[in-house]
């Protein structure tokens, strides 16, 4: 079997927990090196008895050690589009996490460069593509068994831990996260996309952060038995040391609500700190009705007009860290697709159309209005046709 020599930019706790995956479903890995200031994956590597490889200060120096099978980019979300820009012009294929970039001028850029071709393969971590459970649903989408979606209810409420981790990581920073929703839910609405079958038309969202902020009066900050809240996590690159005393600029709860081209409707709620977690999807056609549970990893179904038991198939798997078996199922899948087995479930065009939407959401949040997306996808499929707007952006 093929020993994958990989090289890493951004050796973080995500790459190094693909890692693992990869090796775990029976890749051979030879991680030659990686160029990060304090590689926050490196405990989670050698737990798995991987080596880090050579540390490099660049990535063009890193290069030079090549020939290299897959870069692997995992960075914070602000570095991912000058990442990209690099490893776009080496030829070698790309692993790249999401968001694929965090502004819409990066966006148009990487289209225009994509559809430039001549570029090497680029399989983006929208890892939510690989699960069975959603597998299943584009399936049954797709064959029919909803009759056509008319509707849409999700959301995705997470523990206080995570939410607290969130508040002190550096997705803490527009500058470097974007948004809570593009760093969190990126997934979601790629799937929404996907299941609608059509980009929106309009959007509108309302957000905010009431939870955690200086201005809550001492919040309680210890669990029923005493131990220690919002703690638990190393912080990693950029950190803060407390959740409500941070310089945190993005939201910790918001709503969205999008009209897609075809007339799906959908309604989003996510809020970082809850008592009852929950990432739900409810899907609503003419002809059935469907529920995926994915913190359960659970689906629901039944035909719009059965009096019976609504069907479950649970997929069981559920592990502590909510990705239900999904890294190792999208290792699999890398490892199909370089091989030239299967083309992987996602394409770099879908990712920044997940992007994309998740912008103009913050994008109505942030103007209190809604906002008709036309114009942003005249602009893609301009920079999609190579046409040059002569904008004055960014440039790869
Ligand atoms: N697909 C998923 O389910 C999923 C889950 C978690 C994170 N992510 C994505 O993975 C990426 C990394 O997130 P994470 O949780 O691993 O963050 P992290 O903070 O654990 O790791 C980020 C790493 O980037 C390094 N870094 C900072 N500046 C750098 C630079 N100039 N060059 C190279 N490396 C640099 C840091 O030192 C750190 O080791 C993000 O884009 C995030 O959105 C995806």
């Amino acid at each position: 079997m093929t020993t994958y020599r990989i090289g890493v930019i951004g050796l973080g706790q995500r790459i190094a927990h693909v890692l693992a995956a990869m090796q775990e479903v029976g890749w051979n890995l030879d991680i030659v090196g990686h160029v990060d200031p304090a590689p926050v994956g490196a405990p989670i590597l050698a737990a798995a008895g991987l080596r880090l490889g050579r540390a490099f200060e660049t990535p063009a120096a890193m290069m030079a050690a090549g020939p290299f099978d897959l870069l692997m980019l995992g960075a914070p979300n602000h570095l991912h589009f000058e990442h990209l820009a690099f490893a776009l012009g080496t030829g070698v294929p790309i692993f790249a996490e999401k968001p694929i970039v965090r502004t819409t001028d990066e966006t148009m850029a990487l289209t225009r460069r994509l559809a430039a071709g001549g570029t090497p393969p680029v399989y983006v971590g929208l890892v939510m593509r690989s699960l069975p459970i959603v597998r299943e649903v584009l399936a049954r989408v797709d064959g029919g068994a909803l009759g056509q979606v008319v509707s849409i209810d999700a959301t995705e409420h997470l523990p206080p831990e995570h939410g607290g981790y969130l508040a002190r990581n550096w997705r803490r920073k527009q500058a470097w996260g974007g948004s809570y929703f593009l760093d969190k839910v990126v997934h979601d609405f790629d799937i929404f996309g996907r299941i609608a079958g059509a980009r929106p038309d309009r959007v509108a969202s309302f957000g905010g952060r009431r939870i955690f902020t200086a201005e809550r009066q001492d919040p309680p900050r210890a669990w029923e038995d005493g131990s220690a809240a919002y703690a638990l996590q190393d912080a990693g690159w950029a950190g803060a040391n407390d959740a409500f005393q941070s310089d945190m600029d993005v939201t910790d709860h918001q709503v969205a609500m999008v009209e897609y081209a075809n007339d799906v409707r959908l309604s989003f709620h996510a809020n970082s700190h809850t008592a009852l977690t929950e990432r739900r999807w409810y899907v609503a056609g003419t002809d059935g009705t469907l529920i995926a549970d994915l913190v359960r990893n659970r689906l629901m179904a039944r035909r719009a007009l059965n009096r019976g038991k609504p069907e479950r198939i649970d997929y069981g798997g559920v592990t502590a860290d909510a990705h239900n078996g999904a890294d190792q199922a999208m290792a699999l899948d890398l490892l199909a697709a370089l091989e030239g087995r299967a083309a992987f479930p996602v394409t770099p065009y879908e990712s920044m159309e997940a992007g994309l939407t998740v912008m103009a959401i913050d994008q109505a949040m942030t103007a209190r209005q809604v906002v008709e997306c036309a114009p942003m996808w005249a602009r893609y499929d301009a920079a999609a046709s190579g046409v040059d707007e002569g904008g004055a952006e960014v440039v790869l």
